[in-house]
């Protein structure tokens, strides 16, 4: 009995020191601490993720001491600029040496999905895209899995195929359109190595982190492994495979109900939902001057807060974006400072979530374990049920983001708005036409190049006029769902716009980029803390999707057809914007 009590307490101690103060990842070069600080706040890099990303040439220990000794010599223990890049000579490589460039071997120049596309220039293009993955192909080292010390890359098995541009290494949910494409390209075997990867990040860290990065350690992205699976399976029909995959699909979706839900009481019912939500009051690694200069001159307590909701909407995906914003009154409103991410409920995370119920439901049925099927199915209710509670307005028909610190939904328009028409995650097929009704009142198709991020220009990336292929592809293939003509036509003059502004930027540019500017008929998109990247994984893979879906009646006709109309709308939409 005594020793329970001690046992008991003691643990309590431990789980309450280390919910206040986590460390921010397992190193104390990369993740916190004073070389982290000078290095980033000298501005030697254009890019606070550049030094993040650089290797060491001495153990961690090593680099450390050497430190330690060189501040100690220096004017209130700062080491002059000078100094600190002879420090980065000897202890540090360029980023990028952690890489073999490899070319995937499945890689093969005649994939069937080409022939299917009718208009020739469009054909000829996706043949260029479906060639992108070979630069875009990497393998890591095997010196980051002996000395993984010496790295900040996280060490996975299988070569993979990177977004591009300063995203070098593996990210999450880039990787389900990447492989969806890949499926497409008939590269097998580079999707299934990407899953396996991403199966063996969640054993090991019982979650999957942002990025194969540490400093990316404590948080994840919008959780679409399942789905990735789901992509497999349905090409592949493998059942082993299933079944080996299953029990990390699992645990995965254990963590994101464990650390990442929260309860919601309306009317007196009690509902669990799921948000985003990192406990590391520290500015990010590879942000680091950017997260110091935002917060200057709040308090301590408000710094920590402002840091832990910029990891949470990194972690959303959408870094970063006024969706998070909630102001001093609780209106969804301000600036980047506002941001409380995690104080926000999100309509696409928890489609998703409902998604991967059902999903996890169909592959228990399919491997022949009806009880765990029918669990996950019920969840899948719950969760659809909560939904239609908590963030469906019948009224304006749509779902909106629910606000924790009022108690009251969001109302502006955002694509994610319509997640659940994509994850078919509603009860009743009208809520689903309504949904249409308002996209269509929304004024969010009024832009030639695509739907945009939301309607508000608030500078950052994840906002007007930007918009990002991850939510083109969920929109569209949601409308291409449901039963009416009208829903399918929108869905079909939407995928024409993106792929034409895609096809135009490609004339331009000869690249793909990640997002696209709704007005600039072959315009990348700009804005956010970074310079626009191209490559680009997900780009690829949703273009690819589309001219499959679409490729009997999708035309590259150049010049601007439909603009010429659409031209007074945009004019009168920037008005109501400024
Ligand atoms: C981060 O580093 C600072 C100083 O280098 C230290 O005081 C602080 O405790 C560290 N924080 C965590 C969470 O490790
Ligand atoms: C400390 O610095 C001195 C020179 O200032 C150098 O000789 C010595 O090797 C350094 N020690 C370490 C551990 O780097
Ligand atoms: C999730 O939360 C549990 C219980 O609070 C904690 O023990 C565990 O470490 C957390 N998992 C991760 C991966 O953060
Ligand atoms: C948002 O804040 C700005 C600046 O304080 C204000 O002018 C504007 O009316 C606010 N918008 C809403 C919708 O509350
Ligand atoms: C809560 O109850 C009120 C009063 O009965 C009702 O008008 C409202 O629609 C209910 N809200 C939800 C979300 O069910």
């Amino acid at each position: 009995m005594h020793r329970l009590i001690v046992f008991c307490f003691s643990f309590a101690l431990l789980a309450s020191v280390k919910s206040v103060f986590p460390p921010p990842c397992d190193s104390e070069i990369y993740c916190n601490g004073s070389i982290l600080h000078q290095v980033q706040t000298a501005k030697l890099f254009d890019d606070d993720k550049y030094f993040v990303d650089m290797k060491l040439k001495a153990k961690p220990d090593d680099v450390l001491l050497a430190f330690h000794n060189l501040s100690s010599k220096s004017p209130h223990f700062i080491v002059p600029p000078a100094k600190l890049r002879e420090f980065l000579d000897a202890y540090f490589e360029k980023p990028g040496t952690e890489f073999d460039t490899w070319t995937p071997p499945d890689w093969h120049d005649k994939p069937k999905f080409l022939g299917r596309i009718a208009d020739q220039k469009l054909r000829d293009w996706a043949g260029k895209i479906h060639n992108l993955w070979k630069p875009l192909g990497r393998k890591i080292r095997a010196s980051v899995k002996d000395h993984p010390e010496l790295y900040s890359q996280i060490y996975t098995p299988h070569p993979f195929v990177v977004p591009g541009g300063r995203f070098r290494e593996l990210y999450y949910w880039d990787s389900y359109w990447v492989i969806n494409g890949l499926l497409l390209s008939e590269m097998t075997d580079t999707a299934y190595g990407m899953i396996q990867n991403f199966l063996y990040l969640v054993n090991r860290y019982g979650f999957i982190p942002n990025g194969g990065r540490i400093y990316y350690e404590r948080r994840s992205q919008p959780p679409f492994l399942t789905q990735m699976v789901e992509s497999y399976y349905q090409v592949t029909k493998d059942k082993d495979f299933l079944r080996a995959a299953l029990p990390a699909l699992e645990k995965e979706y254990r963590f994101w109900m464990q650390n990442r839900s929260m309860a919601v009481t309306i009317n007196g019912t009690k509902h669990v939902l799921n948000r985003y939500h990192v406990q590391v009051g520290l500015p990010r690694p590879e942000s680091y001057t950017d997260d110091l200069e935002l917060v200057e001159g709040l308090t301590e307590d408000r710094k920590e807060q402002v840091w832990m909701d910029l990891k949470a909407g990194a972690e959303s995906g959408w870094d970063f974006t006024s969706r998070w914003y909630i102001d001093g009154d609780g209106r969804n409103n301000g600036t980047l400072r506002d941001t409380r991410t995690s104080q926000i409920l999100p309509t696409d995370l928890n489609a998703l979530l409902c998604l991967n119920e059902k999903t996890l439901a169909s592959f228990h049925r399919i491997l022949g374990d009806g009880d765990s099927a029918a669990s996950y199915d019920q969840a899948a209710a719950r969760r659809q049920g909560a939904m239609e509670s908590v963030m469906w307005d019948a009224e304006r028909g749509a779902w909106f983001d629910y606000n924790m610190m009022t108690h009251s939904k969001h109302s502006e328009f955002y694509p994610s708005n319509l997640a659940p028409v994509w994850a078919q995650c509603y009860s009743r097929p009208e809520m689903a036409e309504k949904a249409v009704q308002y996209l269509k009142g929304s004024g969010a198709l009024q832009f030639p190049n695509g739907v945009p991020t939301s309607l508000r220009e608030s500078g950052q990336q994840w906002d007007y006029p930007n918009a990002w292929p991850p939510s083109q592809h969920m929109l569209i293939s949601g409308l291409s769902k449901l039963p009416s003509e009208d829903a399918k036509q929108l869905a079909f003059d939407l995928a024409q716009r993106w792929i034409k502004t895609n096809w135009l930027a490609y004339m331009k540019y000869d690249a793909m980029f990640e997002k696209y500017d709704v007005n600039g008929d072959g315009k990348p998109g700009g804005g956010g803390e970074y310079e626009v990247q191209l490559g680009f994984g997900w780009t690829n893979g949703v273009a690819l999707q589309l001219l499959d879906q679409f490729g009997e009646t999708l035309t590259a006709r150049s010049g601007r057809v439909s603009s010429g109309l659409l031209l007074p709308l945009v004019i009168s939409a920037t008005l109501m914007l400024q």
